[in-house]
């Protein structure tokens, strides 16, 4: 019984993810929730010990549950949400939780009160890159690493074969970038890539 429920419940988050995919391809980027493999994986890339983490698109929240069952409390946990139906039900999900409606591309704003510049250890993003424009991907690539440390990550997956931020691009931000795991079960199969600030000192 306890499963049939389940079953129902996330049939039914599903069915209203694609309903939204439906109405706004762009922003909302994929046709289903993310797996959990996927989610795991990506929150397999925190650096150990990570105690504030920024989440971007957490959408149904697949990967914000996983985040603050890694052990992350709600104090070490900021949420950004764009689709206003999303936004209000995953505060509704996880009440003890900050979940902004706000658009990742504005995070330095939206983060303050959150952590202070250069505090950050990781942000991890499921925003659909690859469908914003290459100021859209630079102003949230360069707010985010206004405010993580030094050895801080942005973790994001793609669909697409290659990483969605140009090696022109990640070299004008004085970023590098590694590609992660590729995760067959997702719909539809996704690579993970983790950005860190270059390390050598290559002019910018
Ligand atoms: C691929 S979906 C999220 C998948 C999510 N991991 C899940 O399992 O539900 C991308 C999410 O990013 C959100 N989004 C898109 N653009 C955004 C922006 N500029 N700022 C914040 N969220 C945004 C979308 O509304 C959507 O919820």
């Amino acid at each position: 019984m306890q499963i049939q429920a389940r079953h129902r419940w996330r049939y039914a988050r599903h069915w209203d993810f694609f309903r939204r995919w439906m109405r706004n391809p762009r922003t909302v980027a994929a046709v289903a929730p993310s797996s959990r493999e996927l989610a795991q994986r990506m929150v397999d890339e925190l650096p150990a010990g990570a105690r504030r983490v920024i989440e971007l698109g957490p959408g149904t929240g697949v990967m914000t549950r996983l985040l603050l069952a890694r052990g992350l409390g709600p104090d070490g946990l900021l949420a950004v949400e764009l689709d206003p139906a999303l936004h209000a039900r995953l505060q509704a999900r996880f009440p003890q939780l900050r979940v902004l409606h706000g658009d990742a591309r504005r995070l330095d704003a939206l983060a303050r009160g959150f952590v202070a510049p250069g505090e950050l250890d990781a942000v991890v993003s499921s925003l659909g890159l690859l469908g914003m424009d290459e100021a859209g991907r630079g102003a949230v690539l360069a707010a985010a690493f206004a405010l993580l440390r030094a050895q801080g990550c942005f973790v994001q997956f793609t669909y697409g074969a290659r990483s969605p931020v140009s090696a022109a691009q990640l070299r004008g931000l004085g970023l590098q970038v590694r590609r992660g795991a590729f995760v067959l079960r997702n719909l539809p199969p996704a690579t993970v890539y983790v950005y860190t600030r270059r390390q050598d000192g290559a002019p910018r």
